[in-house]
């Protein structure tokens, strides 16, 4: 596995899962929590280690399981979570405390790697108030870094200019057809690590036709085509399967080099 050192000196995996329908009936982001750990084990054997999770999915606690069940040390994972940005959550700075808290009870762990604001509030005011809660929490060392997700350069350039404590990462939507180059160039510029989310689920037929073609003499996958991208233009990725092969096929793509040529055939499948 490759690394990032975020602006806090702190180290993430530049691959990891996510999780939103793992651990649910049917496989359905709104089923009933099975508290089934199976797709996460298999994750884990195969060597995923950064797992991205939220208050929102409802499955902090199988997150939690999976990772005592592979009886690796907690200290080799590496676990995101988010605070939702909706009222009930965060209308007080007491309401966001406590939510913390319930995620480090409902995780069963000790401190979480990676805590995010998971969409922004209504302002920026609003946004600051939420972080310095999240900033408190790593003052205890019950979070190690904070960041936020969905957040556009207005809301991070505030961010920025008042934090004690500077965001590590922003998550928000890329793919080929959607890239969001000029977010993913503000965030590098700013030191902030982009993190992609559905890299591979809201690909159009087209682009992915395009893939399948441009993925031929490399003999990999569409899938392994856009996390490769992804991560050589410095994103960090978190693709979700409930398949033991695509989980396979999607943390094998560290052995191969994309030309120049196919990396701006990539960059241009945009329409941002
Ligand atoms: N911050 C936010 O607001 C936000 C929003 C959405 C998602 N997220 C996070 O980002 C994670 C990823 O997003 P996502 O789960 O929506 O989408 P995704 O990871 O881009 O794609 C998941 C879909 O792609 C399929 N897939 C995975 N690998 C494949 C492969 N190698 N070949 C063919 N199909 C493949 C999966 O089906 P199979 O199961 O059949 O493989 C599944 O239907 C989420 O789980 C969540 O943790 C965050």
């Amino acid at each position: 596995m490759k690394y990032l050192r975020m602006n806090n000196g702190l180290t993430i995996p530049v691959l990891g899962t996510g999780t939103n329908t793992f651990g649910k009936e049917n496989n359905d982001f709104n089923g009933k929590i099975t508290y089934n750990t199976k797709e996460l084990r298999s994750a884990i054997e195969l060597g995923y280690r950064l797992i991205d999770t939220a208050i929102m999915y409802r499955n902090e606690a199988v997150i939690g399981k999976a990772v005592k069940e592979s009886n690796i040390d907690r200290s080799e994972f590496f676990i995101t979570s988010k605070i939702p940005g909706e009222k009930e959550f965060v209308e007080t700075n007491e309401s966001v405390a406590s939510h913390v808290e319930q995620s480090l009870k409902t995780l069963d762990m000790d401190y979480i790697d990676l805590y995010l604001i998971h969409f922004p509030l209504e302002t920026n005011e609003d946004n600051l108030r939420v972080w310095r809660v999240l900033e408190s929490f790593v003052d205890r060392g019950l979070i190690k870094s904070i960041g936020v997700s969905n957040f556009n350069e207005d809301q991070l350039s505030y961010l920025i200019k008042h934090a004690n404590i500077k965001p590590v990462l922003n998550q928000f939507q890329s793919y080929p057809g959607k890239h969001q180059l000029s977010l993913i160039d503000f965030c590098k510029a700013n030191d902030i690590i982009p993190e992609a989310y559905q890299s591979l689920a809201k690909l159009d037929a087209k682009t992915k036709d395009k893939l399948i073609e441009l993925s031929k003499p490399y003999k990999k996958s569409w899938s392994q085509i856009i996390l490769n991208y992804q991560i050589n233009q410095g994103l960090v990725v978190i693709p979700k399967s409930h398949s033991k092969q695509h989980q396979f096929l999607n943390i094998d793509v560290f052995d191969f080099t994309l030309t120049n040529k196919d990396i701006k055939t990539i960059k241009n499948m945009n329409c941002d």
